[in-house]
């Protein structure tokens, strides 16, 4: 008798236990279902937000015969089956971008760039946790960067707006994203100062803010940034000049503390006004200082090093004086502008020293 009952209460915890495990089974499979269907609905909603897509790349490859996770452009994780990345750059597709791209809640990556987009950039987009990779440059949106932006995309890595329409203020509180290793901002119409908090992104490798309405100082702060390697240069092919600013008021000064920033290797600050001097950075290959007013005698700034330097832009300043010597120490370079400036006493040998200089430009020097 003992020995029944123990063995019915046996069987029926068994069947419990069954019950227990199909039902979390139905559940996680209708949770996958429910929230795969989500993803695709997202991605169809922006192929309707697409109006010309020239060479008919959604409609070829994003249809509902086949899986979402198939869809060209889109991949996903192995186990949930929910979208992490999308990547539909380069295809000239114009259009906007939809509310519904903010339920892709499990994406990483999104590479929306080079096409010819309009609107703004919708503010359910900034609720995906899980972002990373936000790739949205060259296009032709518009809009402002949220202040809260960082409050709800905490490990974003990598962030290009560049060669769009946004405008606005560069919210200081970017400096929560502490993730950030390329920010990339040039080229659209964002004004005001930059925030010094710029200068709390540690991890930051790239960092161009330059062709926009800035204005005021480069933050000490900047000093602070010692994995930067490129400092404001376009990026993709446009080799194009850099202007931190256009407006009257200006970038006034390159503080010292740039001198930190070990790592640089490419530093252009074309047309600012900028007045200040030139400091060391023993990895710098090239730097821009065309068309600022850094007057003066610029043998005067006395013993800096440069030795990796290929490429020094100097032209249109109003240097006077005798050409400073650090330029002749630095024997790897051969790309050298100084014209329109007021130097004076050059002897035949003058550029001796410099034997791997293959252009040199000293037109009204
Ligand atoms: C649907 O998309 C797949 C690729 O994802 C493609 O092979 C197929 O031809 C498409 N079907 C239609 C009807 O367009
Ligand atoms: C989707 O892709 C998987 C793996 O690449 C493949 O096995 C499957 O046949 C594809 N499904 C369709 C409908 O194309
Ligand atoms: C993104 O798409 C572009 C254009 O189709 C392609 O060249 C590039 O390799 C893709 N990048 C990744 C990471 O898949
Ligand atoms: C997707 O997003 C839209 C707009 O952001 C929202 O109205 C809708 O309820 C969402 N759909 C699902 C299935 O989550
Ligand atoms: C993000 O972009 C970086 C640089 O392009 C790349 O190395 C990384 O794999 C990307 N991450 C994801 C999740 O796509
Ligand atoms: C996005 O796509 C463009 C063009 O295909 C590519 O240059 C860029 O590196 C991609 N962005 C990321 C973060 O992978
Ligand atoms: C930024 O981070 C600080 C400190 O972690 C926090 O107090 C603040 O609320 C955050 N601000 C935003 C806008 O995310
Ligand atoms: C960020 O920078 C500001 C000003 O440069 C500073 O006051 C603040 O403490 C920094 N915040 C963090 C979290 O490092
Ligand atoms: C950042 O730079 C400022 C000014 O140069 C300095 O006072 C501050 O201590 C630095 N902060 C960190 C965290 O290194
Ligand atoms: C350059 O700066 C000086 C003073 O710092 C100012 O007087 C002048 O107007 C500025 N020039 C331009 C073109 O912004
Ligand atoms: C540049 O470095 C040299 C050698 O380390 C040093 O003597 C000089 O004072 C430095 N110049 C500046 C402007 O920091
Ligand atoms: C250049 O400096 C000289 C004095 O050294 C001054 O007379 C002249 O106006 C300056 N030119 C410009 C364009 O600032």
């Amino acid at each position: 008798m003992e020995r029944v009952h123990s063995l019915r209460m046996m069987s029926i915890f068994l069947l419990l236990h069954c019950l227990i495990i199909i039902s979390l089974f139905i559940a996680a499979t209708t949770a996958t279902t429910s929230s795969t269907i989500t993803d695709r609905d997202a991605l169809l909603a922006l192929k309707a937000h697409i109006t010309h897509d020239p060479t008919n790349f959604l409609a070829k490859n994003w249809n509902t015969s086949t899986p979402v996770c198939n869809w060209t452009g889109v991949a996903c994780d192995v186990h949930s089956h929910r979208v992490t990345v999308l990547n539909i750059s380069s295809l000239n597709l114009r259009g906007t971008i939809p509310s519904q791209l903010g339920n892709l809640s499990s994406l990483q990556s999104l590479n929306l760039s080079c096409n010819r987009l309009s609107g703004s950039i919708p503010s359910t987009i900034f609720t995906i946790y899980t972002l990373k990779n936000v790739s949205l440059g060259k296009n032709k949106l518009s809009g402002q960067i949220p202040t809260n932006i960082c409050s709800n995309l905490p490990f974003l890595e990598f962030l290009s707006l560049s060669l769009n329409m946004f405008h606005g203020g560069i919210p200081s509180t970017l400096s929560n994203c502490t993730y950030l290793r390329t920010l990339s901002l040039a080229y659209n119409d964002f004004s005001g100062a930059v925030p010094r908090e710029i200068g709390n992104l540690t991890k930051l490798k790239v960092l161009y803010i330059g062709a926009n309405r800035l204005q005021g100082e480069i933050p000490r702060e900047f000093g602070n940034l010692t994995e930067l390697e490129q400092f404001s240069l376009p990026t993709n092919n446009l080799q194009i000049e850099i202007k931190l600013h256009v407006s009257p008021h200006s970038f006034r000064g390159i503080p010292q503390e740039l001198g930190n920033l070990a790592k640089l290797e490419i530093l252009q600050l074309f047309q600012n006004n900028l007045t200040a001097a030139i400091f060391n950075v023993s990895t710098l290959k090239h730097l821009g200082l065309q068309d600022n007013s850094l007057l003066g005698c610029l043998s005067s700034i006395g013993d800096v090093r440069l030795p990796n330097l290929e490429g020094l832009y100097l032209s249109g300043n109003n240097f006077s004086g005798t050409i400073p010597s650090f330029i002749f120490n630095a024997s790897k370079l051969f790309k050298l502008s100084l014209q329109r400036n007021s130097f004076f006493g050059f002897t035949p040998n003058t550029f001796g020293n410099l034997r791997n200089l293959k252009w040199l430009s000293l037109y009204d020097s």
